[in-house]
């Protein structure tokens, strides 16, 4: 199965991020033929910061192969270094009706949050359809905001291969209904936007600071301590299998530890099990070369297909 992700690189990752989508997505490489890039003409469209959208981009790439994307699995870039994607984009635009751009809710959302309207903000679906058709992606793993994008893209193919023969294969999103909201260090759920994340490269001392942070009730220490309603525990849970959680619990019953030691516990959860992928990164930090490498070979694969894709469609609608 080929499977299309685009990542939005916006800053640190926090463990929300990672168990709600990164973990998944970076799975898929091990069954399935996996195309991960880092979305960075979608990102130019609320950025007006270059220092800031190079940096992201850079930080997205080191961050994900330090976690796991693995480049001898997955092929992963940066989408600006397969600018091909463009050409498709205006091809495209030819077959989206502007009704269909006009009902987009991310449009309306994002300029409701004081985003300029610029007509790059209201084609993004079309450049998105672009990303997912250049490589005759099957499926398409988004989050649930994402689902109207993959249903425009279906709209433009549709319409294209009506016109010309089957040359779009038609994209089917991936939904993960089951996967919980992770709660933040307020109990909210986890969100930059919110500032109750717990980022998962940080300095140990800070990473504990921040567990200490979340809030929990006043329970004194000596009595019973309520797991159930618990944030440390909601937040330790993500990293326990089922004997791990039942452990946990017992001891939040027993009433011999407060809150602080079960603070020291998560940081000490989170800190291991980042291990492997802080050591990772500390190797690509300072391997910008390899970095490069790596970015470069999956951008000259991805174009070998993207420009007989082109090629073929170009043909089709008369273009030299
Ligand atoms: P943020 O809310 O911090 O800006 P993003 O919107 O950039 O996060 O989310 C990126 C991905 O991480 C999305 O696929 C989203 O579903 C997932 N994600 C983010 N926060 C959480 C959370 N608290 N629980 C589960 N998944 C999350
Ligand atoms: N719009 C997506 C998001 O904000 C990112 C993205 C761009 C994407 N192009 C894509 C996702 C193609 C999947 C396929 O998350």
């Amino acid at each position: 199965m080929r499977i299309l992700t685009g990542i939005q690189a916006s800053g640190k990752l926090h463990i929300g991020n990672y168990f709600g989508a990164m973990k998944q997505m970076i799975q898929l490489q091990e069954e399935h033929e996996l195309y991960t890039f880092i979305a960075n003409y979608h990102s130019l469209t609320s950025s007006n910061d270059s220092a800031l959208l190079r940096q992201y981009t850079y930080d997205a790439a080191i961050d994900y192969l330090s976690l796991g994307l693995d480049p001898t699995k997955a092929t992963f870039w940066v989408q600006s270094d397969v600018p091909e994607v463009l050409e498709l984009y205006w091809i495209l635009s030819k077959y989206t009706p502007m009704g269909l751009l006009e009902r987009a809710h991310s449009y309306k959302d994002k300029v409701a949050k004081n985003i300029p309207a610029s007509h790059a903000l209201f084609s993004y679906p079309v450049l998105m359809a672009a990303d997912i058709l250049l490589l005759d992606s099957q499926k398409v793993p988004v989050g649930k905001d994402q689902i109207q994008h993959i249903e425009i893209t279906r709209d433009i193919a549709t319409k294209f291969n009506n016109e010309y023969g089957e040359i779009f294969t038609l994209p089917e999103y991936i939904v993960e209904d089951d996967i919980a909201t992770i709660v933040g260090i307020d109990g909210a759920k986890m969100s930059k936007s919110y500032g109750n994340t717990i980022d998962i490269f940080m300095e140990e001392k800070t990473l504990q600071k921040r567990c200490n942070k979340i809030i929990t009730s006043s329970t004194p220490l000596g009595e019973p301590l309520d797991f159930a309603t618990c944030n440390v525990y909601a937040i330790a849970s993500l990293f326990l299998d089922k004997a791990g959680k039942k452990e946990l619990q017992a001891r939040y019953k027993s009433g011999l530890e407060g809150y602080g030691h079960f603070k020291k516990y998560l940081k000490e959860l989170i800190w291991n099990e980042f291990e492997s992928a802080r050591e990772k990164r500390e190797y690509y930090l300072n391997a910008p070369d390899r970095v490069e490498e790596i970015l470069q070979d999956g951008a000259a694969k991805v174009r070998v297909k993207a420009k007989a894709k082109l090629a073929m469609l170009k043909d089709a609608v008369g273009l030299r």
